[in-house]
């Protein structure tokens, strides 16, 4: 017996039985109907066509017509968003700009040109809701690097900067490629540590209850400042080997140029004679990282040279196109002297180059990368290899400088010889803290080595002013929540 709302009437019990039947297995027909699971990168390369998909992520722009909404959704695999097309009764006053949403559809062919693919939607649900007043982002609008960089905690969802997340870790992965493919073996150098490498005192120390006279187990513990004594360790049984992590200085970190926690790439190599070694390692591990990135993440470096720092790409192509030229801090200085720019800083020889030298060094090389070596012995670590030239005194030392940033790399030869090091650390007053000559006096050999600072080295590629844009989380005042 059937009742509809105008009369009942009545049918067999098998008709019934068969209704039934045909009733149940629709139900589970329907119930089991599962849509391909798609990120929008793929959705968008048009290989899915006719698929049913499901696509979940975040809404980048709405626009309700009389009778179709238009959707952007963006689900951070990629700078394009996919163009969702539904009809109006889907339409919902949650969907609005950053909601989080999960579209099921048809993927079809656009008419549009920009957008070759849109996804036709079945359904639309609004997974996580967004109220577009209190969202610190508007639609439509540019967001200044300046004005993201105040929320942490949001700005991901800009084009801007999930561009830069996906650089940084594609050039993450051309680092390692680049040292995997030329032999190195990665080493996990540790983060806590008892030694100051730089001995320039910028260390974060640890405290806690474990802490007795700011020692962790009776022995000075410190946040890493460089992996590189655990390198040189490791070169003693390994001719090239590298590390790239978190690294921690305890200086100001109020400068475009500084964090106090940031992602070093080191590399140490043993039987290695001159600084050309060096340079050639340091110069192509740039390249192949850069053309590496400018090849995977075009999309996303071209946002960045064509609207945050236009006219970039030429320097980039220009580091690219030409070989990087070498100098020694004697000539740098020689070129300091002699030109007629007013330097805040003295330009004598023995002072260190700051920032205004290093860059205009650079200008004046032709704004490519430059290399300067054999620095003052005096103004380089313990562990820089003595030149020897009396009564100069330089050390085997090098310095990458970079057009807009300056200092990119810092690396020397190493002191191997146990008399000479044994008489720096002495005058240091370090003696064998480190049993460090103990590395010179079982087997040791001529080595050397180098640290990059990869925030520094996506400044350089991408024209970015400030390096707190370029690391997810930089420390400073508007990040302690974090
Ligand atoms: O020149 P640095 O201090 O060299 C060393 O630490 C050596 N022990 C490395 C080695 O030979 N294994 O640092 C290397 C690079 C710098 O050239 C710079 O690019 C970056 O690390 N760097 C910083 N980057 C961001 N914020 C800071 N506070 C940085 N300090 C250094
Ligand atoms: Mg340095």
């Amino acid at each position: 017996m059937f009742q509809t709302a105008a009369k009942t009437f009545s049918v067999s019990a098998a008709t019934a039985s068969a209704y039934r039947r045909v009733f149940l297995v629709g139900l589970r027909r329907y119930c089991k109907k599962t849509s391909t699971k798609l990120r929008v990168s793929e959705a968008l390369t048009g290989a899915q066509l006719g698929a049913d998909v499901k696509v979940q992520g975040w809404v980048r722009s709405v626009r309700p017509q009389k009778n179709n909404i238009f959707l952007h959704v963006n689900d951070g695999s990629s700078l394009q968003s996919l163009q969702i097309v539904a009809d109006s009764k889907l339409n919902d006053p949650l969907l609005t700009f950053g909601s989080a949403v999960e579209v099921t559809g048809i993927l079809k062919k656009s008419l549009h040109q920009k957008q070759p693919v849109e996804l036709e939607a079945e359904r639309i649900r609004v997974v996580g809701e967004c109220n577009p007043v209190n969202f610190p982002f508007k639609i439509k609008e540019r967001h200044s690097l300046e004005y993201i960089r105040q929320l942490p905690h949001l700005r991901c969802r800009t084009n801007a900067f999930s561009s830069l997340l996906r650089i940084r870790s594609e050039a993450t992965a051309a680092i390692h490629s680049y040292f995997k493919n030329n032999g190195f073996v990665q080493i996990h150098t540790p983060t806590i540590t008892s030694n100051d490498c730089e001995g320039a005192g910028e260390l974060f120390q640890p405290s806690g209850p474990a802490f007795v006279d700011d020692n962790f187990f009776s022995v000075p513990a410190f946040l890493t400042v460089s992996g590189q004594l655990h390198l040189e360790v490791m070169s003693g049984a390994f001719s090239r080997v590298y590390t790239f992590g978190p690294t921690f200085r305890a200086e100001n970190s109020q400068s475009r140029r500084h964090l106090a926690e940031f992602f070093m790439v080191e590399a140490e190599i043993s039987f290695t004679e001159s600084l050309e070694d060096l340079t050639k390692v340091m110069e192509d591990v740039f390249r192949s990282a850069t053309e590496c990135v400018l090849a995977r993440c075009a999309e996303d470096v071209d946002l960045f040279h064509r609207h945050v720092t236009p006219g970039h790409r030429d320097t980039v192509e220009a580091m690219l196109n030409k070989s990087f030229p070498v100098i020694s801090y004697t000539e740098a200085i020689d070129i300091l002297h002699s030109s007629s720019e007013k330097f805040t800083f003295p330009t004598d020889w023995g002072c260190d180059l700051m920032t205004e030298h290093e860059k205009y060094l650079v200008k004046h090389c032709g704004n490519v990368p430059v290399f300067i070596t054999d620095y003052p012995y005096d103004l380089k670590p313990f562990y820089a290899r003595d030149n020897q030239d009396h009564p100069k005194h330089t050390a085997a030392a090098v310095d990458l400088l970079v057009p807009g940033v300056g200092e990119l790399c810092g690396g020397s030869l190493r002191e191997e010889r146990l008399n000479l090091l044994m008489a720096r650390l002495k005058r240091v007053g370090l003696e064998d803290t480190y049993k460090y000559l103990d590395l010179r006096r079982f087997g040791s050999v001529p080595h050397g080595g180098f640290g990059l600072g990869f925030e520094r080295y996506l400044q350089c590629v991408l024209g970015v002013d400030n390096i707190k844009d370029v690391i997810p989380f930089p420390r400073f005042s508007h990040s302690c929540l974090l």
